[in-house]
C-alpha cells in the first residue's frame, strides 16, 4: 500500500459497525436455531472468517444488503483449524458450541501455548459452570451435558472471558454472576443482542453481570454499535495531519478516553449530534498514556498515538499495561525518523519535526493503521507491506481516506 505524505485530511467520514462488537455477535447467534438477522455487516477480513466458521458449523448463513442471514442450528461442534489460526476471537465459538451442543473441540492458535497466549479465564469460567476440560494435542476439548449458574470471579477484566462466559450461562440451568468482568462497549452490546433473543441478562457494562439461564433461544434483527476503534483511528489521523474532519456514526460516550487525550495534546474535538469534529492548529504537545480496560484509554489506540506522537514537541511516555508485547510497531516508526525508546511496557516518544516515508511492514491490525497515520503527514511516500492486516479490521479504509483528501494506493 503506497500512502503519499504530508496530506492535511478534510471532508466527512462515516464509522462502519464494530469489528470487536460483530465478532461476538456472530459466534453467540450460534445460540438459537431460529433465523438471526445481522444489520450493518462491514466487509472486513476477521468478519469474513467468522462466518465462514460458523458456515462450516451448519448454519445456513446469507450475506444481502449488508445484512447476514443465520438460519439452523450448527451441526457440528469442531471448528476446522485452517479457519481457527487466522483469528484468535474464534474461541468466542466455545461458550455457545458448548452451551447448545455440550461438547467443542478448538484448536489452540499455531505455537501459542495456553501459558503464553492464554485462554485460562475462559476455561476457568466454563468450568465454574460444570464442565470438564481437557488440553491434548494442541485442542481444547469441553464438554458438560448440563451447564449450572455460578459465581464466576474473573482474575483480570478479559473481554472475551466475559463474553465467552456470558453466551454459556446463558443456555445453564440457574443464575451465574459474573463479577470482575469487562466494562467494554462490546460487552453490553452483546448482552443486548442476546436479550433481543430471549437472554436474560442484566448488569453488562457493570463489574457484575447477572445471567439468568433460560430454555432455548429465539430468532432477532439487530444493528450492532459502531466501531469506537475505527472512529478513534480517524480522529488521531485528523490531529496527526493537522487537518479538519468530520466523523458520522460515532458514539462520543464509548471514545472519552481518546478525546481527552487528543484535547491534551491541542487538538480540538467538537460532539454534536452524535457527529464528532476533529481538527488542530497549534503543536502537539506531548502526553502521557496508559492502555488499561475500558473505560481507561484503550490499547487498541495506542499505536495510533505513538505515531501521532512522534510529532509532538516534546516527549511523551506511553505504558502498555494490557497486552505484554504490543510494541511492535515501535520498530517500524524508527524505520520513518521517529525517536522512540522502550523499557520493557514502556515507551519513550521523543517528539522530531517530521517523518520520512519508507518502505515498513504492518505486523497487526492496529500497528498497520499507525502506519497509516505516520505516513499520511511524513515527507515523501511511505510503501506498506502486508497491509491486509488494516483489512482485517477496517472496511474500505483506501477510499474512506482517499475521500478525505488522501490519495493511496493499493499496490
Ligand atoms: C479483545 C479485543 C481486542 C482488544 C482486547 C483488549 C475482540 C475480538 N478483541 O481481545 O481488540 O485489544 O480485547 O481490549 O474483542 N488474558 C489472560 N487470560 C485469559 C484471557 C486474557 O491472561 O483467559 C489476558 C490477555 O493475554 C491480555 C489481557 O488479558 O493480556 C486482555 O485480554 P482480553 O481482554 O481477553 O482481550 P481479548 O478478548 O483477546
Amino acid at each position: 500500500m503506497l500512502v503519499p505524505g504530508k496530506v492535511r485530511l478534510m471532508g466527512e467520514v462515516e464509522v462502519s459497525s464494530s469489528k470487536n462488537a460483530i465478532l461476538p455477535i456472530l459466534a453467540a447467534s450460534l445460540l438459537s436455531d431460529e433465523t438471526k438477522i445481522i444489520k450493518n455487516v462491514p466487509d472486513i477480513r476477521d468478519v469474513t472468517v467468522i462466518t465462514e466458521l460458523i458456515q462450516y458449523l451448519g448454519v445456513k448463513v446469507d450475506y444481502r444488503d449488508r445484512s447476514l442471514h443465520f438460519s439452523g442450528g450448527a451441526v457440528r461442534e469442531t471448528p476446522p483449524y485452517e479457519l481457527v489460526r487466522l483469528i484468535r476471537a474464534s474461541f468466542l465459538v466455545m461458550g455457545p458450541l458448548l452451551a447448545k451442543k455440550g461438547s467443542v473441540r478448538v484448536s489452540l492458535p499455531g505455537g501459542c501455548a495456553i501459558g503464553t497466549r492464554p485462554i485460562d479465564l475462559h476455561l476457568k469460567g466454563f468450568e465454574a459452570l460444570g464442565a470438564s476440560i481437557n488440553v491434548t494435542g494442541g485442542d481444547v476439548i469441553a464438554k458438560a451435558n448440563q451447564l449450572y449458574g455460578n459465581h464466576v470471579y474473573l482474575d483480570y477484566p478479559s473481554v472475551g472471558a466475559t463474553e465467552n462466559i456470558m453466551m454459556a450461562a446463558s443456555l445453564a440451568q440457574g443464575t451465574t454472576y459474573i463479577e470482575n468482568a469487562a466494562l467494554e462497549p462490546e460487552i453490553v452490546d452483546l448482552a443486548n443482542f442476546m436479550n433481543s433473543m430471549g437472554a436474560r441478562i442484566t448488569g453488562a457494562g457493570s463489574n457484575v453481570i447477572k445471567i439468568e439461564g433460560v430454555e432455548k433461544l429465539s430468532s432477532t434483527d439487530y444493528s450492532p454499535i459502531p466501531d469506537r476503534i475505527e472512529a478513534g483511528t480517524y480522529m488521531v489521523a485528523a490531529a496527526a495531519t493537522a487537518g479538519d474532519i468530520i466523523i458520522k456514526n460515532i458514539i462520543p460516550e464509548h471514545l472519552k478516553a481518546v478525546t481527552a487525550k487528543l484535547l491534551e495534546s491541542n487538538a480540538i474535538v467538537e460532539e454534536n449530534n452524535g457527529h464528532i469534529r476533529v481538527y488542530r492548529q497549534q503543536d502537539i504537545k506531548p502526553v502521557y498514556i496508559k492502555t488499561q480496560p475500558y473505560p481507561g484509554f484503550p490499547t487498541d489506540m495506542q499505536a495510533q498515538f505513538m505515531a501521532y506522537l512522534s510529532l509532538a514537541r516534546g516527549s511523551s511516555v506511553i505504558t502498555e499495561s494490557v497486552f505484554e508485547n504490543r510494541f511492535m510497531h515501535v520498530a517500524e516508526l524508527l524505520r520513518m525518523g521517529a525517536k522512540i525508546k522502550t523499557e520493557g511496557r514502556t515507551a519513550i516518544i521523543k517528539g522530531c519535526r517530521e517523518l520520512t516515508g519508507a518502505r515498513v511492514r504492518a505486523t497487526d491490525l492496529r500497528a498497520g493503521a499507525a502506519l497509516m497515520i505516520a505516513g499520511l503527514t511524513a515527507r515523501g511516500s511511505t510503501n506498506i507491506m502486508n497491509s491486509e492486516h488494516i483489512d482485517r479490521g477496517y472496511e474500505n479504509i483506501v477510499a474512506k481516506l482517499n475521500g478525505l483528501g488522501a490519495n493511496i494506493r493499493r499496490v
